[in-house]
């Protein structure tokens, strides 16, 4: 299969969510299509979960030949499509959907490839062992639950504001590994080594209230947010003394290829756009 193209127009392909003025893959896919010389534009959509199916098929009926899919649509669009990866049959959430000539939207998820590629590779963080705490149990958290679980960790806890949420998630992950879910005042220590913030709060400015103990001097808090300044997830981490308080930049970056690479059949260099993140974010 290979994804539809009209000759002459660029391409379309854009990041479908609600809110999504924030994201910044816009301006990610430009620096990807520039250095590998790809005719493409890539656009904003906002969509409201109520129209969500009715006007993600308009939009590729209209011409878009792939979209990314951000909060809070990732498991509605894995429902959308009519072919998963394994990976995101596995998360039952979608982050990147394909549009190919004979009709087919395929469903992947490249959040979970995104997350270790940050930690391991940018950030040198070996996750074999490590006690992790996932705060959120939505489309953000299923999709990085299985690649992480590949890793051989000691353990992951699933904190969320529903509880059973937390633990349905975990149960449906369980057969890869010791995993569980709780509300956040039932967690307790020893501190973590890896605390990664999935939930949306901060979106609204919130950070749910988690109690004292789960960090230590060494901890990585790791926010799968990101923006300009610190974000609440950020400053809690730093009051509670972390080792590393990390936004999720590296993440989006890295989860935007592996998005490229299944639409254009090219992995874009990530280094120049981290980079360019770094003085300008
Ligand atoms: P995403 O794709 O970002 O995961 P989502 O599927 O809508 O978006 O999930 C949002 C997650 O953030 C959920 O875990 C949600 O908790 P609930 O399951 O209880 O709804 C969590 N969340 C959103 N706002 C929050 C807040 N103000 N405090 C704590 N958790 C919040």
């Amino acid at each position: 299969m290979t994804p539809t193209r009209e000759a002459g127009a660029a391409d379309q392909y854009g990041v479908v969510g609600h809110p999504v003025s924030h994201s910044w893959s816009p301006f990610i896919h430009g620096m990807f299509a520039k250095s590998s010389a790809q005719h493409l534009v890539y656009r904003l959509f906002d969509i409201t979960p109520e129209n969500f199916r009715r006007d993600v098929l308009k939009l590729f009926t209209g011409g878009v030949r792939g979209l990314n899919v951000t909060l809070p649509h990732k498991q509605a669009a894995a429902e959308l499509v009519n072919e998963l990866t394994p990976r995101a049959q596995r998360a039952q959430a979608v982050n990147t959907i394909a549009f190919f000539e004979d009709t087919t939207l395929l469903g992947d998820n490249t959040d979970g490839l995104g997350l270790t590629a940050d930690l391991e590779r940018n950030m040198k963080i070996r996750l074999a062992d490590k006690r992790v705490l996932i705060l959120g149990a939505g489309g953000a958290a299923r999709g990085v639950l299985a690649p992480l679980l590949e890793r051989e960790l000691r353990t992951v806890m699933i904190a969320n504001r529903t509880p059973a949420k937390a633990q349905g998630l975990a149960a449906e992950f369980a057969d890869m590994g010791a995993i569980n879910g709780c509300g956040f005042s039932e967690l307790s220590g020893p501190p973590y080594d890896l605390i990664i913030n999935a939930t949306s709060a901060s979106l609204q400015g919130e950070m749910p209230l988690l109690p004292d103990g789960l960090v230590h001097d060494e901890t990585v808090c790791y926010d799968m947010a990101y923006g300009r300044g610190p974000t609440p997830f950020t400053t809690w981490a730093k009051s509670q003394h972390a080792g590393r308080a990390v936004k999720g930049w590296g993440m989006l970056v890295e989860q935007a290829a592996e998005s490229f690479l299944l639409w254009r059949g090219i992995r874009p260099h990530t280094e120049p756009v981290l980079e360019a993140l770094a003085k300008d974010a």
